[in-house]
């Protein structure tokens, strides 16, 4: 029995890692057979790769090779951590996935999806997700609620007018995805949790 894969996607200060925690907690609470893991990162080596591409100190990386790095991390994390897991008969449940690739270097970054999904394509064509779920607020919205950005991530420094493009860029696939289940996070995380709750029995992702 093959498991699935199930991603959160969003803008930063969407609130995933709070929703995370609390998913998580309900899926160990029904006794369901899960990992929770991330991107950039979930292996040895792409962690190595996520430290290399957050800090804040590699100016001079250019766009392609970001978008490249994102792409080399995520094969490795989907060989020695999701597909193995997959195989075991695991839900796999993922802090982003290609969409955010998609989403950041295609849209954001202005390097288009058909390159971006041209360097993924293993994930793409071999591994889509069974649910994506998307944290939908917009870039504003987050900002004010977190506070402002983490000075030395060299992703949250680009600023709000980076992070609205991202969102569009969300809202893009979105409508073009059918996979990507918007999530509506402008009330209390409780409510917010709720609607993921329901999105997972309402797609069955918890049933065998
Ligand atoms: P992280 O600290 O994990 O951010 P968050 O908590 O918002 O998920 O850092 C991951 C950053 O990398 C985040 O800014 C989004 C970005 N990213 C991309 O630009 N492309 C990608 O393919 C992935 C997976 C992440």
């Amino acid at each position: 029995m093959i498991g699935k894969l199930v991603v959160f996607e969003g803008c930063e200060g969407s609130g995933k890692s709070t929703q995370l925690r609390l998913l998580s907690q309900f899926l160990t609470e029904r006794g369901v057979d899960f990992i929770l893991t991330r991107e950039p990162g979930g292996s040895k080596i792409s962690e190595e790769i996520r430290k290399i591409i957050l800090d804040g100190k590699n100016t001079e990386m250019c766009d392609e090779c970001e978008a490249l790095l994102y792409a080399a991390a995520r094969v490795q994390h989907l060989k020695e951590t999701v597909i193995p897991a997959l195989n075991s008969g695991k839900l796999v449940i993922c802090d982003r996935y290609y969409y955010s690739s998609l989403a950041y270097q295609g849209y954001a970054r202005g390097l288009g999806e058909q390159f971006v999904a041209d360097i993924n394509s293993f994930a793409i064509d071999n591994y889509p997700p069974y649910m994506t779920v998307f944290l939908d607020i917009s870039p504003e919205d987050a900002f004010n609620r977190k506070h402002g950005a983490d000075k030395n991530d060299r992703i949250e420094q680009l600023g709000l007018a980076f992070h609205r493009k991202v969102y569009e860029g969300y809202k893009a696939l979105e409508a073009k995805y059918p996979d990507i289940c918007a999530v509506d996070c402008s009330g209390t995380k409780a409510q917010t949790a709720e609607k993921i709750r329901n999105l997972f029995i309402e797609r069955r992702v918890t049933e065998q």
